[in-house]
């Protein structure tokens, strides 16, 4: 594996500013290099996105969720999914599946891939994972999940962890219990999303619930949920009880969300030191670690083009670029769009409505 080209001492010098604040932590037996921690995205926290978020920041990773059912057939596309890079220090992969047996068999061949950690999808609400039985369906079955959490535990030198929602509905959100269950089985740390499962993604993330839980958990507990700028993590890092903070699409539209967010005085500057030409910095990154994971030009292409559009995000003309991009079926072609695109922004500041609905979809 060739080393990725290195950063600018410019950026470099702006990113370790930020660093020198990242304070280390340890949920049980893992250490974390800060406080705020990449969470799981399927069809984005491939190995690529991954190391490129750790590299910026990130105090921890979690993979997509794969099946393990797919792991257990020999899938080649699923087990390409649990490649780890070498330079990723903070990773856990997440599982996914309903049946304790084969959720115990997948985590010995996904523990073989050197995570630091496994961790099992109990938020996923979308329809094909929940009537199997998997996913935030898993809520619904309390009894079960002590065998569940012990069957895969027993094989494993990995730590487990789970994460999950705050119950499957309003009138049942069990997050306590789980929390207990999870505790007695030897469950490493929970992290929770704010919804339910019937919210999806409706309606904003419950963070006096998710701090409710700090009272009586008696065991590391990760809050996630609508940290999507610097300012409002930032916030949320003074206030929360939680033990850490995991962040999902804010990290599309501002992959130094992890950075940015360690500075208590961000909301007061109003500004971000990162700039079009570090945006650019971050693509040719992402396409160093595109370009040695994917085999197929086509698929470097397809990642890469998805992430870039959203790191241009509130950016001015964002929307041309977007569409000139997504018309361009040629990878250096693309690279040179980018290129210019970057850094023509000078010194432009991002604008983004948070307001707006951004991403209201996925698998936790
Ligand atoms: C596109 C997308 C894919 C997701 N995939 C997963 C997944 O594979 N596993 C999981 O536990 N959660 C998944 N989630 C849920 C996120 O990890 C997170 O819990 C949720 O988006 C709320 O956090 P946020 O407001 O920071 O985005 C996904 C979310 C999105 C938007």
């Amino acid at each position: 594996m060739n080393e990725p080209r290195p950063f600018s001492p410019e950026l470099t010098e702006k990113m370790n500013f930020f660093r020198g604040k990242a304070e280390k932590i340890k949920l049980g037996q893992i250490s974390f290099d800060s406080k705020l921690i990449l969470a799981p995205m399927a069809g984005i926290c491939n190995l690529p996105y991954r190391v490129l978020m750790e590299d910026l920041g990130a105090g921890g990773t979690v993979s997509e969720l794969i099946s393990c059912h797919g792991i257990n057939y020999g899938n080649a596309r699923t087990l390409d999914m649990l490649k780890i890079h070498k330079r990723e220090r903070n990773v856990g992969i997440q599982l996914f599946g309903e049946d304790p047996e084969s959720m115990a068999k997948a985590a010995i061949v996904a523990e073989s891939y050197g995570p630091k950690f496994l961790d099992i999808n109990m938020g996923c609400p979308v329809a094909k994972v929940v009537t199997k039985g998997g996913g935030s369906a898993l809520m619904k079955e309390v009894s079960a999940l002590a065998p569940l959490f012990e069957g895969m535990r027993k094989n494993m030198k990995v730590p487990l962890s789970i994460k999950i929602r705050t119950g499957w509905d309003a009138n049942s959100r069990n997050a306590a219990e789980i929390l207990k269950i999870a505790r007695e089985s030897g469950i490493e740390w929970v992290a929770i999303h704010g919804r339910t499962r019937t919210q999806q993604y409706t309606g904003f993330a419950d963070w006096d619930f998710i701090e409710s839980l700090n009272d009586v958990k008696q065991l590391p507990l990760i809050g996630n949920g609508d940290l999507h700028h610097p300012f409002g993590v930032s916030e949320r890092l003074k206030s929360s009880k939680c033990d850490a903070l995991m962040i999902a699409r804010g990290a599309l539209r501002n992959p130094f969300i992890f950075l940015e967010s360690l500075d208590p005085e961000y909301e007061q500057k109003k500004k971000s030191v990162f700039l079009g030409k570090d945006y650019w910095e971050v693509v040719q990154r992402l396409y160093d670690y595109c370009s040695e994971h994917f085999p197929e030009e086509r698929t470097i292409l397809v990642q890469l083009r998805k992430l870039v559009v959203w790191f241009a995000a509130g950016f001015p003309h964002a929307a041309a670029f977007r569409s000139q991009i997504f018309t361009c079926q040629d990878l250096a072609d693309s690279m040179k769009l980018s290129e210019d695109y970057f850094l023509s922004l000078g010194t432009s500041q991002k604008s983004i409505n948070y307001d707006e609905v951004f991403m209201s979809s996925g698998h936790g």
